[in-house]
């Protein structure tokens, strides 16, 4: 059995970090949100997959290369416009041949993977079944595909975002296809917004006497097609750090439970609270950072505080903070007068730079706050 990545698309959700990065490559706890999925797939026991991408291709195949050092054979397919899922499907058509297939939404971050899935697939994919999708229930059944099922199980209905839902089963970016869905995104056209969508796919499929099985994700489960989105996937990371301690942490720093820092991060001066991960090469002065942070290589954090929040290589933070639930791209920079008592809500693209004026109620005179360690 292949396995097709889905990592085109725009990521509009994601705007402005998708200007100038793939989505699937946002790191959760300093890992490319892609990688999961690979690792998962891998570990499934396929090794033979097909990568969709777009725009981002080139940076695409830098981070994930050839596959080998993930046990995997990686193909390049591209889409040349983000035509919609089924489209995907359709570019892919040649390289999948007439084999079963996963198709894994590279955007999706699933931590107990999807090992028993495909196990399950195998052992009773005799019973005759044409598709299989992943469900899991949803607060708001409005931003997915929608599946009803009927009382033997099987999906009776599908719906991509429908205004007005009639479950809370949504899809979950994991399926399994026989070779029937070919015939089944050849059939489709464009949907209200314009995609050839994978569940109307799915759902002529039902039309067509097909069996479409779903079966309940057993896990956490996250699209991490929003901030809030990846801020709460992070933090699902972050609650499995352990502690490991490989860089410096210097006289007067404290570093608090579970937090993964690595070489050559230098903590002065500061305070890092778990969960939290410090990538390679961060300095950490004068500072408080975490709880539920990832820094990615590269950064400096100094005279700031920063808690709840997803740093990409190389941001600066200077005097800035509380820095709060915030996503900050590649070399973005935060200047301030010292961290103050608002917080601070940021979402900034790559080599974006913001001078904060900082709290009206303080002055970069003032004595640093409690909790804060001040410049010396
Ligand atoms: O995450 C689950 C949801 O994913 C499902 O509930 C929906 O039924 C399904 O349509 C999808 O909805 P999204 O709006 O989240 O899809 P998104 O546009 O984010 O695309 C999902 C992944 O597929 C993402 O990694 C980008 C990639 N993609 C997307 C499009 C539109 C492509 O590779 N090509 C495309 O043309």
């Amino acid at each position: 059995m292949k396995a097709l990545v889905l990592a085109g698309g725009t990521g509009s959700r994601l705007r402005p970090l998708t200007h100038t990065m793939a989505k699937q490559l946002i790191p959760l706890g300093n890992k490319p949100v892609i990688r999961y999925g690979i690792e998962a797939i891998v570990a499934a026991g396929i090794s033979e997959i097909g990568v969709v991408v777009g725009g981002a291709a080139h940076e695409l195949r830098d981070v994930i290369g050839d596959g080998s050092r993930f046990g995997a054979r990686i193909t390049y397919l591209v889409q040349e416009e983000a035509l919609g899922l089924a489209h995907a499907v359709r570019v892919a058509r040649d390289w999948l041949g007439d084999e079963d297939f996963l198709m894994y939404l590279g955007d999706n971050y699933l931590p107990s993977g999807i090992a028993d899935l495909v196990a399950q697939y195998r052992a009773e994919r005799r019973a005759l079944v044409d598709a299989w999708i992943l469900l899991a229930k949803v607060e708001d059944p409005t931003r997915f595909g929608i599946a009803e099922l009927a009382a033997d199980g099987t999906v009776a209905r599908m719906e991509e975002k429908p205004a007005a839902p009639v479950s809370d089963l949504a899809v979950v970016g994991v399926y399994l296809f026989t070779p029937a869905v070919h015939e089944a995104v050849a059939a489709v056209g464009p949907s209200a917004r314009g995609e050839l969508e994978i569940t109307d796919a799915v759902q002529w499929l039902i039309d067509s006497g097909r069996t479409v099985r779903g079966s309940s994700v057993t896990g956490y489960w996250k699209d991490t097609g929003t901030v809030d989105d990846l801020l709460e996937a992070n933090n699902a990371v972050l609650e499995d750090v352990e502690r490991s301690v490989r860089g410096e942490v210097g006289e007067g720093s404290e570093v608090i439970g579970r937090v993964r820092i690595e070489a050559g991060a230098s903590i002065v001066r500061s305070r890092v609270v778990g969960p939290a991960v410090i990538g390679a090469d961060v300095l950490v002065r004068d500072s408080v950072v975490g709880p539920f942070t990832s820094v990615a290589d590269g950064c400096r954090i100094t005279g700031s505080a920063v808690r709840s929040s997803l740093l990409l290589e190389g941001v600066r933070l200077d005097g800035a903070g509380p820095v709060e639930g915030s996503l900050l791209g590649r070399h973005a920079r935060v200047a301030g007068p010292g961290p103050g008592t608002v917080a601070q809500r940021l979402v900034l693209g790559e080599h974006s730079s913001v001078l904060l004026a900082g709290d009206r109620t303080r002055s970069p005179q003032d004595p640093p706050q409690e909790g804060f360690k001040g410049t010396s």
